[in-house]
């Protein structure tokens, strides 16, 4: 023996988060949600009096007790830093304005515009979010891992393409279909920046990160294959290589609308992938085999029904995520291995906050042993 801590041999003291993203034994099953610091709380909504949302995002004390808020309300299994997947833009130099839909100062359509976008370090562009994770790591209970996270490259480049939203993406489509070298040089623009943003993080402490790729369903196979798939490697594999005293973090991956997609979702290469309701858990598992956890996939919309409603959804997801493993009792709403328990997409501004702290709640309850 050295003087060094022993390295366990049961990984049973970290976090239930980080061993479910590894698809380690667990108690019970972890549940975060998506944009869990948010519109809904009170606490959030008061700060928000006072402080803009760029403000909050820019400002390390604010974005750290934003990040906070749901950890002590909801008690939830992860903490994902406060801040928007557009917050790298302004390093690029594009403005962005929250009303609260983004609103981008110019669209980025021409080769002009493309080629006077710049590829920022992120410790230059946005060392707020680097403090940010810093004081976080100290406040954080060590039970609650920080995910730290990202826009994909695609998704980021339709709001520079469409200069905000969209709904149908015409601009995006425009580009990718008349000027497809156009598209791979922006791509490549917003990877560079990306694949920095996220790697700092890492370095900075966050202990696993997760891509948001939310407009990539509005592809087919064949296109996600050749504008968002090798973007969102890129990225992941940059983060992923930071060495920390923690080894490799575990990264997750969240594709809009993916049911159709799903296993070249899988081929990103992400230790998770997230889920949305359009698809049963069950099948999500056949189709993207047991090489990944998957991540989901309660509807946003039963927090807006009563807590008996909540409460047999949480059942029923669990149930799925059970299905197919072996041995597991038929109907045992009982942890599975490699699922982590969250919304299919972020939650509503409308639901009622009790609602939230009720879901978290009744999955600690269900997939504790005994408790189904
Ligand atoms: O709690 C968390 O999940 C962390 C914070 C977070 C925000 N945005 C805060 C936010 C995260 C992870 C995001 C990601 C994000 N932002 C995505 C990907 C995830 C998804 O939902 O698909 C996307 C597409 C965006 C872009 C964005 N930012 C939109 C479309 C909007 C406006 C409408 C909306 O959904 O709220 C924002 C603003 C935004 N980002 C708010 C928050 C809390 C609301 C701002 C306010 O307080 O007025």
């Amino acid at each position: 023996m050295t003087g060094l801590p022993a390295a366990s041999p049961s990984v049973s003291h970290e976090p239930l988060f980080l061993r479910a993203c590894r698809r380690q034994p667990v108690e019970r099953t972890p549940v975060w949600i998506m944009r869990q610091a948010g519109r809904y709380l009170p606490e959030y909504r008061a700060l928000r009096e006072e402080h803009d949302f760029l403000t909050a995002c820019r400002t390390p004390e604010l974005a750290c007790e934003i990040t906070l808020q749901p950890v002590k309300r909801l008690g939830v299994d992860a903490a994902i830093l406060f801040s928007d997947i557009l917050v790298p833009l302004p390093g690029m130099g594009v403005e962005v304005a929250f009303e609260p839909a983004p609103v981008l100062e110019r669209s980025i359509r021409s080769a002009e515009d493309v080629a006077g976008l710049r590829t920022p370090e992120a410790a230059e562009a946005t060392g707020f979010v680097l403090e940010a994770i810093g004081l976080l790591r100290r406040e954080l209970p060590e039970q609650v891992p920080l995910i730290g996270f990202a826009g994909a490259p695609f998704t980021v480049a339709t709001y520079l393409i469409e200069g905000g939203g969209s709904r149908s993406f015409a601009a995006t489509k425009e580009m990718l279909f008349a000027a497809p070298d156009l598209a791979h040089e922006l791509l490549g623009k917003c990877t560079v920046t990306l694949a920095s943003y996220l790697a700092e993080q890492v370095a900075a402490g966050a202990q696993a990160v997760m891509l948001f790729d939310t407009w990539a369903g509005m592809l087919g196979p064949r296109d996600y294959e050749e504008f968002a798939r090798p973007y969102a490697w890129r990225v992941l594999n940059a983060a992923s290589q930071v060495a920390s005293l923690e080894g490799a973090p575990p990264t997750l991956y969240y594709a809009g609308e993916s049911a159709g997609y799903l296993e070249l979702c899988a081929a990103v290469g992400a230790d998770v992938v997230g889920v949305d309701w359009r698809i049963g858990l069950d099948e999500a598992r056949r189709r993207l085999g047991d090489t990944v956890a998957v991540q989901g996939n309660l509807d946003p919309g039963v927090l807006l029904g009563p807590r008996e409603r909540i409460r047999e959804r949480v059942a029923a997801v669990l149930r799925e995520a059970r299905a197919l493993e072996l041995g597991g009792e038929p109907g045992s709403t009982a942890a599975a291995p490699g699922h982590i328990f969250n919304l299919g997409h972020g939650i509503l501004p409308a639901t009622p906050p009790e609602h939230a702290e009720a879901l978290v709640a009744f999955v600690r309850e269900l997939s504790s042993p005994g408790g189904a």
